[in-house]
């Protein structure tokens, strides 16, 4: 590789609105302007990564772009005091990715503002295995814990063998939390239980409520990642005064549901936004995850490919075929 380049996963438009990716090899001058420039050494793949690389205008609004909305890896050049050459940072969303090109490539350069120092307690491995996914699922566990859901209380999760999920379960099944995990596109209960859920269920049939505002009252509290009718299912059977957390729309982004939970239950809905969450909020939750939180078994939830093996994961994302963490091995 010549000096100055480098090699990027870069999604085009082609004739007819196709979107194709394919790793190109780009000019670090090129990138946008930023305080610090980063040699990206792992970065990760998350649900919002098939969505640029699939041509999503509400994430991606012009191509060629590299996606990648998370990249860990070594300080080369910094304009910021904050930040000196060789340190270990981790930058995770904002607009990484999104309209800035992301850690799907080998260099990025971004405010430091988006910069988060690493904690020693982690490797730069380890801290793609938990991503924007992991990072998303620490910040749902530490709003509920901050509302007062303690230890031993039970947790329902949904979407639980997704990257979000997985980590969530890791998390609240390490941290002394009953799970019950909720699993329906493929059965995979035997990964659920060797990850701590305690309980699986399947997809509830929303049949089955149609017209109940509430249900019998199970969980102290729920993660949902999924939106639509398992949000629906969730905010009816948690039992009053939980309180539950809502961060996706891999399901659906509609909601149909009547006030009764929250006037009669109590029950606290709390929305979970990684992208533009405060920096004091992201470094206490990453500081979580590298330590009390930091499970045994984060190895066992990634695969690791490298960046020529990002495209066929992307479309297993797409197809809802993948589970747990996909890291990207950023070396050459
Ligand atoms: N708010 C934020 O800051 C933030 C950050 C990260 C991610 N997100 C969002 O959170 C969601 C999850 O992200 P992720 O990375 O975990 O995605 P993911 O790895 O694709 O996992 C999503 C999981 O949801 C379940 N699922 C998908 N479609 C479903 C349906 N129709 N009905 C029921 N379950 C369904 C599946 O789990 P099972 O097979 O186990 O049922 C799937 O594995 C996405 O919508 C993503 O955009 C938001």
């Amino acid at each position: 590789m010549a000096e100055n380049t480098y090699r990027a996963l870069v999604v085009r438009e082609s004739e007819g609105g196709k979107f194709n990716g394919a790793i190109e090899t780009m000019q670090i001058e090129g990138l946008p302007a930023g305080d610090v420039l980063v040699r990206v050494r792992y970065s990760s793949l998350n649900y919002k990564d098939m969505l640029s690389a699939s041509g999503n205008r509400g994430v991606t609004r012009k191509y060629p772009h590299t996606p990648g909305i998370d990249g860990a890896g070594t300080v080369e050049e910094s304009g910021s005091p904050d930040f000196k050459k060789g340190e270990e940072v981790i930058v995770t969303s904002y607009d990484l990715g999104m309209n800035t090109s992301g850690g799907l490539g080998q260099y990025i350069r971004v405010p430091a503002s988006w910069v988060v120092k690493k904690p020693s307690s982690l490797s730069l491995r380890e801290s793609m295995i938990y991503g924007t996914a992991g990072f998303t699922a620490g910040l749902s566990v530490l709003r509920l814990v901050d509302y007062g859901i303690g230890k031993g209380s039970s947790v329902l999760v949904t979407g639980a063998t997704g990257g979000v999920g997985s980590v969530a379960v890791s998390i609240l099944s390490h941290a002394g939390f009953k799970v019950t995990a909720v699993n329906g596109l493929n059965d995979e209960s035997a990964f659920l239980e060797s990850i701590g859920a305690s309980e699986i269920i399947p997809i509830p049939d929303p049949a089955e409520s149609a017209g109940k505002p509430m249900l019998k009252e199970r969980w102290d509290a729920a993660v949902d990642t999924v939106g639509g009718n398992m949000l629906v299912f969730a905010l009816r059977s948690v039992k009053g005064n939980g309180a539950v957390t809502c961060c996706g729309n891999a399901g659906s982004a509609d909601i149909s549901l009547t006030v009764y939970p929250f006037i009669l239950r109590g029950i606290a809905l709390f929305g979970i936004d990684s992208q533009n969450c405060p920096m004091e909020r992201r470094t206490r939750t990453w500081n979580m995850l590298a330590g009390e939180w930091k499970f045994p078994w984060l190895e066992k939830l990634s695969a690791e490919v490298g960046l020529d093996g990002v495209i066929p994961q992307i479309d297993r994302i797409r197809a809802g075929t993948h589970r747990g963490r996909i890291i990207v091995n950023m070396q050459d």
